[in-house]
């Protein structure tokens, strides 16, 4: 366990009484020491790290922000921001004693213009909640996953976070058009650009892209958001092979063209799983490999037909072995739950070992495959599923409970395999703490250097998420 473990603490400074009293005259009533409502904040979702933290800040601006890093900078007191706190890796919640920067009370739109569909907000909205604001105005937004109900966009825009509609929209990197940070010495870095095209400079709102909270607070972001489309079907389909997904897929990009927007998959452990813990019904019959494909685009009869083909020819040609169709919204949102739900049924399946690999199409179920044999019945489930058309896979290996024998057998090793097929150990989900030490399988020294340059001089005193995305080597 000795990579993922926490190292030592750093020697920041201890949060006063003298603290507490600048904390709570600048945010009265929003600085919470009760140890009841700090204890979820210092859990991550799947429960598997726990700080100590024995304070938490919910400021509602961007001057509060910068008043709290500004203070904490001076007094060398470490922060750890936080969001939906539905992270992945261990990044969200403080290793120590960190104090907890929760964004949740920053959840203000600020403009949305509807003939651009450019949207601007606070970093703390939730997911959903724009969601649904959009949709009433005709729009979504370009970015959707299973935690949806509970993640931030400013927490989505620090992980860069991947999920379901990507192959379609693309990632945050291209649909984020600007954003507002406060620095770690509280300056207040305003690249709120609401401009599709902007060639001044650096574009220096990508280093906050995805760099997990360690180089800046993320108050605000601008965001380019695509029409809603006015039709939309979901396909539940069967595979006997992965081969024969993977000719699936090859059809359906050709086929259905431009009206793609999701291609997703899931195996039948992951359906035994959705079944036994969340009691959900399999909609056809049992197959090795199951695919949601969603359309979405503007002409119903035009959409439905080149649908219709695709299925006719991957059904002849028994690519595919059964399936069923949905276009109404209560059908389709049952059918997306087979797949966005899996991670909550794993949580169910007791510890979960989570990697989030990129890897080329063809090779992608192999790390599945191999790590069933490789670790028998050490281990109690190996699934996989994932966004095959991003070439994202989610290998997860369950056991009754933590097991540092099984853990020993499945790390560095599949990060070697993954480094072996130039893939990367981290597509979607970033480093956090669980994953820092095991970045140089995916990034060259050169690279890890460049990047603990780039830290140091952002926040000098490392007072930004400190033990997270960054190995402990550099920093
Ligand atoms: P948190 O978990 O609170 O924080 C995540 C990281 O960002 C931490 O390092 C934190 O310090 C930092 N951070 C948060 N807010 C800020 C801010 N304002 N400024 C600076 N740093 C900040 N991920 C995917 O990529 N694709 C998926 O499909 C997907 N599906 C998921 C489904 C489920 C059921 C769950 C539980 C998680 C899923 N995730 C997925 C992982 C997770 O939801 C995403 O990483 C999400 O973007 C995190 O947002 P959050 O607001 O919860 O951030
Ligand atoms: C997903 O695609 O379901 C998410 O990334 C969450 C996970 O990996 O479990
Ligand atoms: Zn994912």
């Amino acid at each position: 366990e000795a990579s993922s473990a926490a190292p030592p603490r750093r020697p920041f400074s201890q949060v006063t009484p003298a603290d507490l009293d600048f904390f709570r005259q600048l945010l009265p009533g929003r600085a919470i020491t009760d140890p009841d409502v700090l204890e979820s904040s210092n859990v991550d979702w799947l429960k598997s790290v726990k700080g100590n933290s024995e304070v938490l800040l919910r400021p509602k601006t961007t001057d509060e922000v910068s008043r709290i890093l500004s203070y904490c900078n001076q007094r060398n007191l470490a922060v750890s921001p936080q969001g939906g706190n539905t992270g992945l890796v261990g990044g969200s919640v403080p290793v120590f004693d960190e104090i907890i920067l929760s964004t949740a009370l920053m959840n203000q739109i600020l403009t949305f213009d509807s003939i651009s569909g450019i949207l601007t907000c606070q970093a703390g909205c939730v997911l959903e909640s724009l969601s649904q604001y959009l949709e009433e105005q005709d729009f979504i937004m370009p970015l959707d996953l299973g935690a949806k109900g509970s993640c931030h966009i400013g927490g989505n825009v620090s992980t860069n976070a991947g999920g379901l509609r990507l192959l379609r929209y693309g990632s945050l990197r291209g649909t984020v058009l600007g954003l507002e940070v406060v620095l770690a010495d509280g300056r207040v870095l305003n690249c709120l650009a609401t401009l599709r095209k902007d060639n001044t400079g650096y574009d220096l709102k990508q280093l906050f892209i995805g760099s997990e909270g360690t180089l800046g607070v993320i108050t605000a972001v601008s965001i380019l958001c695509p029409r809603k489309p006015k039709s939309v079907n979901v396909a539940f389909l069967g595979c006997s092979s992965f081969q024969n997904l993977l000719e699936t897929f090859q059809a359906c990009r050709g086929m259905l063209g431009e009206i793609l927007s999701a291609f997703e998959f899931l195996d039948a452990s992951c359906m035994n799983l959705l079944e036994k813990h969340l009691k959900l019904t399999n909609p056809i019959t049992e197959s090795p490999f199951y695919i949601v494909i969603e359309t979405a685009g503007s002409n119903a009869a035009h959409d439905e037909e080149k649908l219709h083909n695709f299925l006719e020819k991957v059904m002849t040609s028994s690519l595919v072995t059964d399936g069923t169709v949905a276009t109404e919204e209560a059908k389709i949102k049952a059918l997306w739950s087979m797949r966005e739900r899996i991670t909550e049924a794993l949580r169910h399946d007791g510890y979960t070992y989570k990697y989030d690999i990129s890897l080329s199409v063809e090779k992608i179920y192999d790390l599945v495959t191999h790590m069933r044999e490789r670790l028998g019945d050490r281990a109690q489930n190996v699934v996989g599923y994932g966004h095959i058309g991003d070439g994202n896979l989610h290998l997860n290996i369950t056991s009754p409970s933590k097991d540092p024998a099984l853990l020993a057998a499945i790390e560095p090793y599949v990060y070697e395999w993954t480094s072996q097929y130039q893939g990367s150990i981290s597509a979607e989900h970033g480093l956090g703490l669980k994953k820092r030490n095991y970045i140089y399988y995916s990034k060259t020294p050169e690279a890890v250097t460049l990047m603990g340059n780039i830290k140091a001089m952002l926040d000098p005193k490392g007072i930004l998420n400190p033990y997270k995305t960054l190995p402990d080597d550099i920093c």
